[in-house]
């Protein structure tokens, strides 16, 4: 038996740019520990995205600001530790970045230093792009993030659809330009009109990720634990189910425990 380790082509962030510039799609999906990055990067996925969703989806905040810059770390070094092939992208948390960009820069610098990680995410336009410029100065990749921006959930108010008025889809517009002039490789669409977000993915060089964004962008990013039906609750339009894993789950927990109960496990082979 060969004991020779696949040896995989990995994904840059200069492969994403090259995959836009062939019309080749990109798909990323969230990832915040060992496991579930292992499955993911195993089935092919291009990005994994840390995203400060752990916030919600690991520890049960009702938004994305509790969530520490040390969690982030924690979270980002056991996906690092799993993935062989694919690009590891970490968020960088509420009040890690905003209004300093030194602090920015620090945070930065520890999310790459102490997970090795491979690129960041920060949240916004012009209004941190002094944060965005000094990141990337230290030849630290980042990805944009515009449009429905949960770090800025009381300043919206509510988790709807973001840029309907004309307004706002001009500044979202200027601000797509603007992190693609500072250096960003790539942006993150949320919840915003699928026709909006065609019109930035066109006009800019570097991929636009949708989520909640329509077809007309390079590539798709979804929160792993809902597109695999983990929880009943969350159903926005723009999620597709592609499996019912709570359903399944429950299944299998509700058997396990009638097995113990009824004294059915474990059976004579499953002992010593
Ligand atoms: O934190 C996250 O999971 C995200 C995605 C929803 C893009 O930022």
């Amino acid at each position: 038996m060969s004991t020779a380790k696949k040896v995989y082509k990995r994904v840059t962030t200069k492969s994403l740019v090259e995959m836009k510039r062939n019309n080749r799609k990109i798909a990323m999906l969230t990832a915040y520990d060992y496991t579930m990055a292992k499955i993911i990067d195993n089935a092919g996925i291009d990005v994994i995205l840390v995203g400060d969703s752990a916030s919600n989806v690991m520890a049960g905040h009702e938004t994305t600001l509790p969530i520490t810059l040390d969690q982030m770390i924690y979270h980002a070094s056991s996906v690092i530790r799993a993935v062989e092939r694919c690009l590891v992208v970490v968020d960088l948390p509420f009040g890690s970045y905003q209004g300093n960009s030194r602090n920015a820069l620090e945070s930065a610098i520890r999310i790459m230093k102490e997970s090795g990680a491979h690129s960041i995410k920060i949240e916004g336009g012009k209004e941190i792009s002094e944060s965005i410029t000094r990141i990337l100065s230290a030849g630290i990749p980042v990805m944009g993030h515009l449009g429905l921006t949960p770090q800025s959930i009381y300043k919206f108010g509510t988790y709807s659809v973001r840029a309907k008025e004309d307004e706002e889809a001009e500044k979202l517009k200027e601000d797509a330009k603007l992190l693609e002039e500072l250096g960003c490789f790539a942006l993150v669409l949320e919840k915003v009109p699928a026709k909006l977000a065609k019109e930035v993915a066109e006009s800019i060089s570097i991929p636009v990720i949708g989520i909640g964004a329509g077809g007309g962008v390079d590539g798709q990013v979804l929160v792993t634990h809902d597109m695999l039906g983990m929880n009943h609750e969350f159903s926005p339009r723009f999620l597709r189910r592609y499996l019912d894993l709570y359903s399944e789950m429950d299944g299998a927990l509700k058997n396990y425990i009638n097995d113990v109960k009824s004294g059915d496990f474990p059976n004579d082979e499953e002992q010593y």
